[in-house]
């Protein structure tokens, strides 16, 4: 399969390198394109212009930051002109209003389009073991699951456009809830003197554990937040699209809102690009 992967930004490379692997033929673009250089290594095309990528692709796979940047790489009068007949999957985390949004665009222009946000990150990526949650129809499912299965074990159809963003979202408000959670809790441990080991070796057997806070623990330990997996921008990226879907369902949001303050806090200290596991900086700042 012919693909064109529009963004290589942590996640998409890591889906770029996956998917050249599984045997499929990549071509890649970044806004910076230095950033995708390394990909050629592995038998990926580097291209300088979104269309040059697409022009031959089965499909474009959008790998980019948020919805302003999709609009900024696909939305342009120059991608539209050529998505005729060509299939938008979409797979960075929007909400469902922006998919539906960039859907009648790319319809407009003649093309089809799916969304396949993911659950997972860099080593699930390379792995091939991604949550891929599908909101498209059941013949896009059919048609793409060659290319998805490459990414994930069990590629999941939620229903139609909009389905598998709002799931996605659910999912991340988690992930601020667990680790904003786990920082706390982290913290008055150490600072009260009980032994951390203790604190986790409890926690591990009790129904409360969950499988993020060992793997974050050692950032948390370490104050450590290089080499980020997934960044302190983007979870408040998905927080505050969270914060605006539930607010229109009416849902009472007031345990969220008080995380966005703290991620905020944390990206104002300079870790906006550092792993989300930062914001213990904000939680538990060193004395
Ligand atoms: N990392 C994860 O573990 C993970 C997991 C699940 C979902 N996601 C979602 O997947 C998406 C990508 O995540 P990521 O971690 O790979 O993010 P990232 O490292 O920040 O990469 C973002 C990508 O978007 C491009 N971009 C940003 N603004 C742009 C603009 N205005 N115009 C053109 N290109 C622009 C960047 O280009 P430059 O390189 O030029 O800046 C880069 O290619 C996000 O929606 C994220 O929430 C990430």
């Amino acid at each position: 399969m012919t693909i064109a992967l529009l963004g290589t930004g942590l996640l998409g490379r890591a889906i770029a390198e996956r998917l050249q692997l599984a045997g499929h033929c990549v071509t890649v673009y970044n806004r910076t394109t230095a950033k995708a250089i390394p990909l050629q290594a592995c038998g990926i095309t580097v291209v300088t212009r979104p269309e040059q990528a697409m022009a031959h692709a089965d499909c474009v796979v959008l790998m980019l930051a948020d919805a302003a940047a999709i609009h900024a790489v696909l939305l342009t009068e120059a991608s539209l002109a050529i998505l005729r007949g060509k299939t938008v999957i979409q797979m960075g985390t929007i909400a469902q209003e922006e998919s539906l949004a960039i859907q009648a665009e790319v319809e407009r222009a003649g093309g089809f389009y799916c969304e396949a946000p993911v659950l997972g990150s860099l080593t699930e990526a390379k792995a091939g073991t991604l949550l891929v949650m599908v909101g498209g129809t059941k013949r896009q499912f059919n048609e793409w699951s060659p290319l998805l299965r490459s990414l994930s074990r069990k590629p999941c159809l939620i229903g139609p456009v909009g389905k598998a963003a709002s799931l996605k979202l659910a999912l991340n408000q988690l992930i601020a809830a667990e680790i904003s959670a786990f920082a706390l809790s982290l913290g008055l441990v150490q600072r009260a003197g009980v032994p951390v080991e203790t604190f986790m070796a409890i926690l591990r057997e009790s129904a409360l554990f969950a499988e993020a806070f060992d793997k974050k623990l050692p950032r948390l330990l370490t104050r450590d937040y290089h080499h980020p997996n997934f960044s302190t921008r983007h979870l408040l990226k998905d927080v505050e699209l969270f914060l605006k879907e539930a607010t229109g369902y009416k849902l009472t949001t007031r345990s969220l809102e008080g995380i966005k303050p703290v991620l905020e806090e944390t990206i104002a200290r300079g870790l906006g690009e550092d792993d989300y596991a930062a914001l213990y900086e904000t939680v538990n700042p060193k004395t």
